[in-house]
């Protein structure tokens, strides 16, 4: 077997250059509420609207997703580190949910307030993979969240991306007509 180009923590260090947003993953069983602090998100169909995740088999959330094919996920707004640190700490799923705002998902699972968009997604697809599992889940609802600012994590640690309404021009030099 030809050896690996990088070591773990090589390869750490890489992906911590590449900017993504932050989400929480959440599922409902029995009554109680799941959830996790997620980056490995990404759109992969538009019709149907599927989006694809990847969570690591450890997870309380990932098994609990397996067996009833459904899960949310909250976009983070800047305004919710808090959030993201305390949907990645391995604490009792009921800790996470401590007084926390949400909303019932029509599918089941707890859907962040103060998000910048929420969405509800049926598993099309489980892949497991060397130790995380994807899921493929297609968009059954949405909501349309905050108006707000959000969250990016890079290198390791927390940013916020400057949208729309933050770009400013330049004072002085030459415009495009
Ligand atoms: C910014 C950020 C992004 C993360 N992205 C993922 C991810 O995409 N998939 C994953 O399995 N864990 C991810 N994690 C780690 C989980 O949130 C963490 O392992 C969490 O403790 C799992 O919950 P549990 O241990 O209570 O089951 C991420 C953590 C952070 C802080």
């Amino acid at each position: 077997m030809t050896p690996p180009a990088l070591d773990t923590l090589a390869f750490r260090r890489l992906m911590a250059r590449w900017p993504t947003g932050v989400a929480v993953v959440t599922a409902r069983e029995k009554d109680h509420d799941y959830g996790l602090t997620v980056n490995a998100l990404l759109s992969v169909s538009l019709e149907p609207p599927t989006l694809l995740i990847s969570l690591t088999e450890i997870a309380d959330t990932t098994p609990v997703i397996a067996r009833t094919g459904a899960f949310g996920v909250s976009f983070l707004s800047a305004a919710q580190r808090d959030l993201s640190d305390r949907f990645a700490r391995t604490i009792p799923p009921e800790e996470k949910f401590r007084e926390l705002a949400f909303v019932r998902g029509t599918l089941g699972p707890a859907l962040l307030q103060g998000a910048t968009a929420t969405l509800e997604c049926r598993v099309r697809q489980t892949v497991p993979l060397l130790d995380h599992t994807l899921f493929a889940g297609e968009v059954v609802a949405v909501g349309p969240g905050e108006d707000a600012t959000p969250l990016v994590f890079h290198r390791s640690s927390y940013g916020e991306a400057a949208g729309e309404t933050s770009v400013k021009l330049p004072a002085a030099g030459p415009r495009h007509a």
